[in-house]
Formats: structure tokens, C-alpha cells, sequence
């Protein structure tokens, strides 16, 4: 709901309210978000107004006509540079006369029904037409632009989002140094940033930043949104854990380089902005000319961050991934590439799709390999001709032979990338991005072809949908497998190469959103190196990610763990794989590769030509399991409990085991059903007691608890117990004693390095 009670505007969900006002000067100062509040008429918000007197010392103040306030010192909606405001801004314009000063002031304020659509990137949308919208306009006048904000109410998942537009209604060109999607100021300093980082196949490591002055930033420069840093970030309270106290979770709707920065003022003011990164950006707008920001995703929860988890995994998969393959079950998948790397034929392949049909698989996806002269990454990319020599009957042939086994076929594609060894670089050298007779950087002997161009954007989409088309195709892997550097097109003049990183995620999302619509029944699949480009952006287009090329089991918990703050399961590709696993040669229990699997949407990536009866065995029930309980698997509410790497959520966990558990429950949207899992690290002698406690189930109801869901007793059936939900989320299940030396019986739980167990709970 959005109150207009003019000069205050009070946005409120089901459990959050934000609210701000339009000061005397015209400036836009915000005023509160957090849990939710009552206001029934202006005078109720006049409360959370600061009471501004005089401007501080060694302060500027806007105006004479208003001194009694310094533009540094007051929480701010939206801020630009030059009158007073020293922090981050969210508007940074150089004006045609050289100035960098911006001063932008209500005009304006509209409040309207349904999710406008960007003209130039992907949003949030809404099927029911429920969401309310609130534009602010806002003009400089002496410069002659307009900036709208943009304010979005999902009240049913406790999120606003928000976004910016600036349009020059000057005579001049102007230059964008930055327009950042959101602000969002608070009155005290102390809060805790918290940013995933990583790197290649580490992907989401989640770090804590207590802000008590200064400026910390977790950004981009990559050209995509990253495996460094994910654009999506958190706010809480040192006191903060993952079920109680206050939580912002933000996320960006861009898959570009992206910037999210906490900066404490001198005042003791905390001001957190996300959008593009303004790393080298540079965007001309002629008269006339606009630019929209995109789209950041701001969630509130006072149960902390599981709430606000909760919040964006409903927001994500109501209002980000849309298609035929929004709410249709998943596939179970078999890819090639750590079965085969590049050494694939069809009979190899026809093999293997037979012994995963055998195991229970249902879609079959080729990885790479099959076009070109792929023997290895050095060349052939940007050659979309199948290799005949592998495959002699082609795709055609062999998707017809893997559909007639009555399995689904998948191919994988790199459609931004070409290698210098192609006929493509032959033909359109100057379709790269690279810097025109000088020397260049060089990714997996791989360049980036130049999106920002329509030819090249054109050449993309008629190769994909041909290659789409050859052969009986449902799922489609789209990869991209390097960062950039040399940011430079040979299509845009010299003062506009600023504006190549933007344009080319732009150019991007023209081709994603042609093909997917073009090929609605494709099941799309987005992959950068993993998870180097996994972010809200792509989820517009294609309803999963490959979250990580890392399978081991124990880093994969970690990086899914971290992945679980911003994005729900159904989004999050993981894989059964080999052992020793081929990213860290650990040795890991097939069992316990399953059971982080299944948290996801569960495949399998290993030769099963190469496995034992026994583990193909131990594949079929585990496939049969997963097809079972997958609707909650991958439709359920995801909770975490103890982690390897965060803090404890009760923090009560054993000296000994301390980060060495991973506890997580996946319940029924209806409370109905659940799955949890318990994971351990490490063995640590003579601890024998271990606990598994619940998350999200109905209090009142009763559970058939059961441990494990493999036969574990003599006659042939899993051990079992009845419990009411809060027994089991505020006690715990205690289970069994644990091996240790001094005890050897039969009754006990054997344990052992990362071994896990799931258990099930089904209401009566
Ligand atoms: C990337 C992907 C892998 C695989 C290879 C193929 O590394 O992340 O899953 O598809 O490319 O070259």
C-alpha cells in the first residue's frame, strides 16, 4: 500500500514501511525503513522527521534561505554532489559547461497501478496487476534534466524495489558519470555489510563488514555481475542472527558490472547505494535522450536473515522467473562434460544417455565439444557446424536416437564468445571487443564478441536459433566463459567507449529475450564459468543458473549455503559428480553428494559407464527419491540452520564442532511436508552427540519424523518417530550416541568425514 499524504509518502508491505518526505528546499529526506508502522494522516509521520535546527560547523548549507540544515547531514532519498552532500551519490552528471554539480528537487509524485516495463532491461513483473507503483519526479532547473525515481510495493513478499531514470531535457549533451538504482540513507552508523565474494569454482563466500566510519565497497569489474562479488547484499544488526532481529537483503535486476557500497558518515549517518558501477562508465545523453537504472530488489525482515531470505526466494520466484518453465518440475539431468571434457562421439554419448535412462535420468545435456574443431578450448568457437566426425548423423541424429530411448536432449552453447582459431575471427575480426592495433589480454584463448553491436546481436540470434532448431532440443546451457578487458568497440566513436560495458549487457538481454521467446518449450540453463554471471538479470530469461563449476560435495554446501541468502533452490543447478572430485580430488560419500545435490535443482555429471552395479544402484534410489520429493525441493521455503561458515543461529553448538555442521530444511509452502539435511566436516574423536533441529514447519502440527530416507533398520524400514513442529524446531531431534573408541555397540550412529544424513517429516 502507498499513502500519499503529502509532503510524506509511506510505503508499506506486509511487515516492512518505508517512508520519506519533501523538505521546505524541495530535497527528498527519507525517513524510515524498517518494521512495519502505523500512519493514518500526516501527523503520524511528523515523529520520524529529524529535527534540523542549525548546519554543523565546517558544513555548507544549501542555500541562504535555508541554513538550517547541511545537505551532509541529513538522510537523503537520493543525493548528487556539489550542494553540501559529500557522500556516495546516486546522480553524478558533468553538464555541458564542465560543472559536476546537480541539484535536484521535487516536482512531482504519481502513484499508479502495475509494474511499468523498462524499455532497455529486464524487471521484476507482476501476473495479477496487484503491485503498486510511486513515481517521483525531480528536476534540476538549472540544468534543465528530470530525474524520476521509481518505487515498486510487492506487499505480499515484503519487498520494494526501486529504480531511476534521468532524461535530459536540456539543449546540451550531457555526461553521465553515474546513475545508481537506489539509495537507501539510516540514521545511525554500526550496521554489518555483509557481500558474498569468491572466484572461480569459490564462488559466495559470505564476509561480514561491522561499518563503524569510512566506506566499503563490493563491486564488479569483470563485465558480468561476477563470481567476485554477487550483486546481492546484506544489512543487519551485529545482534542480527538467521531468525531473529533486522535484515536487508538488496539485490540488482543487471548482470553487468555492478556497485553496492555502505558509506558512515562524519555524522554518524549510514548511507548504502547499489546500481551500475561507475568504474569507467561514461554515457552521453543528447537532448532529448534518457537513461534508466536498473531495477534494485530491497527486502525487510525483523527474523533475521532467514526472514529476509524468505522474502526474496517468494520475490524470485513470483516476480523474476516467468515462462513455461516457472512452476514445472525440473528435470533430472545427466551432463557429458565431467563424464567426457571434449572427448565425445555419439556412440560414447549414446552410451552414457542409455545408463542414465537405466538410472532414472530424463534429460540428457551434450556439453561441449560437439561443433567446429573442439578437441580442446583453443578454438572453434563462434563455428556452430556440428563436427561430423564426432557426431556423423549430427544433433538431428543424435537428439532423435536419445528421444526415442524416451529421454529429453540438451546441447550447450557459447554464443558470446569466438576464439582467434575460427572462421568467424576470419571473416569479423572487428566483431570483438578489442582496442584497434593494439596488443590484447587473453581469457581461455577466447575473445569476447562485441554485443554492443546490433549486426553482431543479429549474427547471435540467427546462429542460436538455427542451432535451437537442428535436432529435437529442450534445454539449452548457455555459457560464457571469461571477463573482459580491452573494453573497446570499433563500432562506437572514441567518446562513447564509456558506455561499451553497459551497452553490451543491453545487447545481451536482446538476444536472451528473442531466443527464449523464440523457443519457449527450451528449458534455458545460464552458465559463466559457473557461477561468474548468476544474478537476477539472467533469471528474467532463464529460469536457472549453474551456481558452480566446483562439485565436491563440501564446497558446494558452502557456496549453496551462501547462494541460499539471495536465490531460491529452484534457480540453483547442482550436480552429482566423480570421485576423487576433479576441482579438489577430495574423496566424498556418494550419499553426501546426493544430499547437497538435492538441495537444488538436482543433476548428474559423472560416467555413469564408468560406476560399479552398487553405485548405480545407490543413483537409481537416489534419482527415484529425488523425483519424489522434488515438487518441495524445489517449490519449498529454504531455511538454514547451523553453517560450515556463518555464525551459529542459536549459538549453542558444541566447542568441538563448531562450523563444522551444515543443517538446512526445506519445507511445503502448506507447512505439510519437510527435508532436512545434516552435514558434518570433519570427524572430531569422542564427540558423540549431535542434534538436527527443524526450521519453518506449523508448530501445532504433528511430524512423522523420519531418519533418512534409505532403509535402515533390519526389516527394511527407515527408523521413524512422531513429534509436534515445535519439538522439532525449538528441541531438536538428539540423535543417536556416535562411534567413538571407548564404545563400541550396535545401537549407535556411525559417523565419518563428511558424512550426512536427510531426514523427512510429514505431517499427519
Ligand atoms: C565452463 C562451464 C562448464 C563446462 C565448460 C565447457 O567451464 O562452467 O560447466 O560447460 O565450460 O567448456
Amino acid at each position: 500500500m502507498i499513502q500519499n499524504f503529502y509532503p510524506f509518502f509511506v510505503l508499506h508491505t506486509n511487515q516492512s514501511t518505508y517512508a520519506f518526505r519533501v523538505m521546505e528546499s524541495g530535497h527528498l529526506e527519507h525517513l524510515y525503513y524498517g518494521r512495519r508502522i502505523t500512519v493514518t494522516e500526516a501527523r503520524d509521520a511528523e515523529i520520524l522527521t529529524e529535527k534540523h535546527v542549525f548546519a554543523p560547523s565546517n558544513t555548507n548549507v544549501y542555500d541562504e534561505n535555508y541554513t538550517s540544515f547541511s545537505l551532509e547531514d541529513v538522510c537523503l532519498e537520493m543525493s548528487s554532489y556539489g550542494r553540501g552532500d559529500i557522500r556516495e551519490p546516486l546522480v553524478e552528471v558533468v553538464h555541458g559547461d564542465g560543472s559536476s554539480t546537480s541539484d535536484f528537487r521535487f516536482e512531482d509524485a504519481a502513484v499508479t497501478q502495475g509494474k511499468a516495463e523498462f524499455k532497455t532491461l529486464p524487471g521484476s513483473y507482476d501476473e495479477t496487476n496487484q503491485v503498486q507503483h510511486l513515481t517521483v519526479a525531480l528536476k534540476d532547473r538549472h540544468y534543465g534534466l528530470l530525474l524520476e525515481l521509481h518505487y515498486y510495493v510487492y506487499e505480499d513478499c515484503d519487498v520494494i524495489t526501486r529504480s531511476a531514470r534521468l532524461v535530459n531535457e536540456s539543449g546540451e549533451t550531457v555526461q553521465l558519470h553515474r546513475l545508481l538504482s537506489a539509495q537507501l540513507d539510516f540514521d545511525t552508523p554500526e550496521y554489518v555489510f555483509t557481500t558474498f565474494h569468491g572466484a572461480w569454482a569459490r564462488e559466495m563466500k559470505r564476509t561480514d563488514v561491522r561499518m563503524s566510519a569510512g566506506r566499503h565497497v563490493s563491486a564488479s569489474y569483470t563485465g558480468t555481475s561476477s563470481n567476485r562479488a554477487n550483486p546481492f547484499v546484506m544489512l543487519s544488526k551485529e545482534t542480527t542472527s538467521e531468525d531473529f532481529g533486522d535484515c536487508y537483503g538488496c539485490n540488482l535486476i543487471y548482470s553487468g558490472n555492478h556497485y553496492e557500497a555502505v558509506e558512515v558518515s562524519g555524522y554518524g549517518k549510514t548511507r548504502f547505494v547499489t546500481g551500475v558501477n561507475p568504474q569507467s562508465f561514461c554515457y552521453l545523453l543528447a537532448p532529448g535522450e534518457d537513461f534508466e537504472a536498473p531495477e534494485a530488489v530491497m527486502a525487510y525482515s525483523h527474523e533475521g536473515f532467514n526472514g529476509m531470505s524468505q522474502c526474496m526466494h517468494h520475490f524470485v520466484r513470483e516476480h523474476i522467473v516467468r515462462g513455461e518453465w516457472k512452476r514445472k518440475a525440473r528435470p533430472v539431468l545427466l551432463n557429458s562434460w565431467e563424464a567426457a571434457y571434449f572427448d565425445i562421439d555419439e556412440d560414447k554419448l549414446l552410451n552414457l544417455a542409455r545408463a542414465g535412462k537405466e538410472a532414472g535420468i530424463e534429460l540428457f545435456v551434450m556439453d561441449d565439444g560437439w561443433f567446429g574443431n573442439r578437441v580442446d578450448d583453443t578454438q572453434s568457437l563462434g563455428d556452430w557446424q556440428v563436427d561430423t566426425r564426432k557426431l556423423p548423423h549430427g544433433v538431428e541424429g543424435l537428439s532423435r536416437k536419445i528421444k526415442e530411448m524416451g529421454l529429453d536432449f540438451g546441447i550447450w552453447v557459447e554464443p558470446e564468445m569466438v576464439n582467434v582459431k575460427s572462421n568467424l575471427y576470419e571473416k569479423h575480426p572487428e566483431w570483438v571487443l578489442q582496442i584497434p592495433g593494439k596488443p590484447h589480454s587473453e581469457g581461455r584463448t577466447q575473445r569476447i564478441l562485441d554485443l554492443t553491436r546490433q549486426d553482431v546481436q543479429d549474427y547471435i540470434i540467427t546462429e542460436m536459433s538455427r542451432v535451437f532448431s537442428c535436432g529435437e532440443i529442450s534445454y539449452v546451457k548457455w555459457d560464457m566463459n571469461r571477463t573482459f578487458t580491452d573494453y573497446y568497440s570499433s563500432g562506437l566513436k572514441p567518446d562513447r567507449q564509456g558506455e561499451v560495458a553497459h551497452r553490451y549487457v543491453l545487447g545481451l538481454y536482446r538476444c536472451m529475450k528473442v531466443l527464449s521467446e523464440r523457443f519457449p518449450k527450451i528449458l534455458f540453463e545460464g552458465c559463466c564459468a559457473g557461477g561468474n554471471r548468476f544474478d537476477l538479470g539472467i533469471l528474467c530469461y532463464f529460469p536457472q543458473i549453474w551456481a558452480s563449476d566446483d562439485t565436491d560435495a563440501l564446497c558446494r554446501a558452502e557456496i549453496q549455503t551462501g547462494y541460499s541468502y539471495g536465490y531460491p533452490l529452484s534457480v540453483v543447478g547442482a550436480h552429482v559428480s566423480a570421485c576423487p572430485n576433479h576441482q579438489t580430488r577430495r574423496m566424498t560419500p556418494l550419499k553426501t553428494r546426493f544430499h547437497v545435490a538435492c538441495f537444488g535443482v538436482c543433476g548428474y555429471e559423472c560416467n555413469f559407464c564408468d560406476m560399479t552395479e552398487e553405485e548405480l544402484d545407490e543413483v537409481k534410489g537416489q534419482i527415484a527419491f529425488y523425483k519424489e520429493w522434488r515438487k518441495l525441493l524445489q517449490t519449498g521455503d529454504f531455511y538454514r540452520g547451523r553453517t560450515f561458515t556463518g555464525q551459529t543461529a542459536d549459538g549453542s553448538c558444541l566447542m568441538l564442532s563448531r562450523g563444522n555442521v551444515t543443517e538446512w530444511t526445506c519445507v511445503s509452502r502448506d507447512r505439510s511436508c519437510a527435508v532436512g539435511l545434516l552435514l558434518q566436516k570433519l570427524v572430531a574423536p569422542n564427540t558423540q552427540y549431535e542434534y538436527y533441529r527443524a526450521r519453518g514447519l506449523a508448530p501445532e502440527r504433528k511430524y512423522c519424523f523420519t531418519y533418512g530416507y534409505q532403509p535402515a533398520n533390519e526389516d527394511g524400514k527407515a527408523a521413524e518417530c512422531l513429534a509436534y513442529g515445535d519439538a522439532l524446531m525449538y528441541g531438536g531431534v538428539k540423535l543417536k550416541q556416535a562411534f567413538s573408541e571407548g564404545g563400541r555397540h550396535g545401537d549407535m550412529r556411525i559417523v565419518g568425514d563428511f558424512v550426512s544424513e536427510i531426514y523427512l517429516m510429514v505431517s499427519e
